[in-house]
């Protein structure tokens, strides 16, 4: 494909210095890293030059494409009804995909959803899948496609055929301090959303202390980047700017992240989740807010959701003891030392707590502990009384527990 062998030391070097990366040298370094000829150190060392340096709108839209071309398409038969998803930048507590999957799905639509882990300090939709015994986010297309049909979703995650040079750089990215660069983010979720083939597209870009971009400027600047790709590709999308000082719903952590969604779905938790599941599915759904908020209430978007356990292999019977079926041995209350109300409950303290836990990763072949994490989180605004529970910390041993303590009691003031 390639005339001559390039030589990638220098093509690190020269975005360290400043450079741009032609379309070549884009395609070069990310079909060479997805086969293996190009090693992670050399592709980690170019992502930070990349943090660093950041890429134009040419460099993105190639990166972007080298990605999607590392594997394949889906495609449809002609008469299938709209392909629609949505996609996170990351949140803390972000818990949405789960719920809004199945509810998309309850609209006659397809939702062929290819997500990501944990990255950084967020979490990620394949992580809390896997709680579930046996589910298998790794199907191949033909049986996805056959699902995709039978109950209109699956959610998956790159695999070796689909978006595999994603699969390959987003593992690096979460382990280098590479994450929080928008060429790298736009060319991430925008690579695995046009291997999707959709005909809608809704992101949430969130903004603030839990969020990749802390200021929302910058956020904005990635949400027109990503819309600038996906309209080069006749894709109807927008962007919901969202702020994430604070985490989504009242719990951090894997498995129980996926029991608030679980309660989401059987048309309960917590508002905040409710609502922004609601504010995000009327942007590319055909049913009125109204109808999908009913989907939520009366089983329907549940049994969906079971449905989809099922297909992709899922114990559903473990579904409603989620939080029984991953039970951390060590649980701490942190308790208000007076009453007032909460003024800050900082989500990116929150994040990497939960991430020191072991509910992320900090190495690249580190095993995610399903059972750690945060719940019963107050939200900011509420008032407490002094010696009310502020959270509970949810740990595999006494000296993590301590730890994150220490950090926690520090991501809350109260006024
Ligand atoms: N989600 C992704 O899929 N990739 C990113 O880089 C950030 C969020």
């Amino acid at each position: 494909m390639f005339l001559n062998q390039m030589h990638v030391p220098s093509l690190i070097e020269k975005k360290r210095d400043g450079g741009d990366l032609s379309a070549d040298e884009i395609s070069y370094i990310i079909a060479n890293f997805t086969r293996g000829e190009i090693p992670d150190y050399q592709v980690s060392a170019l992502a930070m030059a990349i943090f660093f340096r950041g890429m134009t709108d040419a460099e993105t839209w190639h990166l972007t494409k080298a990605m999607l071309e590392s594997g394949h398409r889906f495609t449809y038969p002609p008469d299938s009804p709209p392909k629609v998803d949505k996609h996170s930048t990351g949140a803390i507590g972000g818990k949405t995909s789960l719920v809004l999957a199945p509810l998309l799905a309850c609209d006659e639509l397809w939702v062929p959803m290819i997500s990501g882990r944990g990255l950084d300090i967020t979490g990620g939709t394949l992580d809390k899948l896997e709680c579930i015994p046996g589910f298998d986010v790794n199907l191949d297309r033909a049986r996805a496609l056959k699902q995709l049909k039978r109950i209109g979703v699956f959610m998956i995650g790159q695999t070796a055929e689909i978006c595999p040079a994603d699969k390959k750089l987003y593992a690096l990215r979460d382990v280098t301090g590479t994450v929080p660069s928008r060429a790298l983010i736009v060319a991430s979720i925008m690579s695995k959303k046009l291997a999707e083939s959709l005909d809608r597209l809704v992101l949430n870009v969130r903004f603030g202390s839990g969020a990749f971009m802390k200021e929302r400027r910058e956020a904005e600047l990635l949400g027109d980047a990503m819309l600038r790709v996906g309209e080069a590709m006749s894709l109807q999308i927008s962007y919901l700017l969202t702020p994430m000082n604070e985490p989504l719903g009242r719990t951090v952590g894997n498995a129980l992240e996926l029991a608030e969604a679980i309660d989401v779905l059987r048309g309960a938790g917590p508002p905040d989740v409710v609502n922004l599941v609601l504010d995000l599915a009327i942007r590319v759904a055909n049913a009125p807010r109204a109808q999908l908020q009913k989907w939520l209430q009366d089983g329907t978007a549940w049994q969906k959701f079971v449905a989809t356990v099922e297909a992709q292999d899922g114990d559903a019977s473990a579904l409603e003891r989620m939080t029984q079926v991953h039970r951390a041995p060590v649980i701490r209350e942190i308790k208000a030392e007076r009453s007032g109300r909460i003024a800050k409950m900082d989500a990116q303290r929150i994040g990497r707590a939960s991430l020191l836990l072991g509910g992320g990763r900090q190495t690249a072949n580190d095993a995610i502990d399903f059972a750690v994490g945060i719940s019963d989180l107050k939200k900011i605004g509420e008032a407490v009384e002094s010696n009310e529970v502020l959270m509970r910390v949810h740990a595999r041993a006494e000296k993590s527990c301590e730890r994150a303590l220490l950090m926690l009691k520090e991501a809350v003031a109260i006024e």
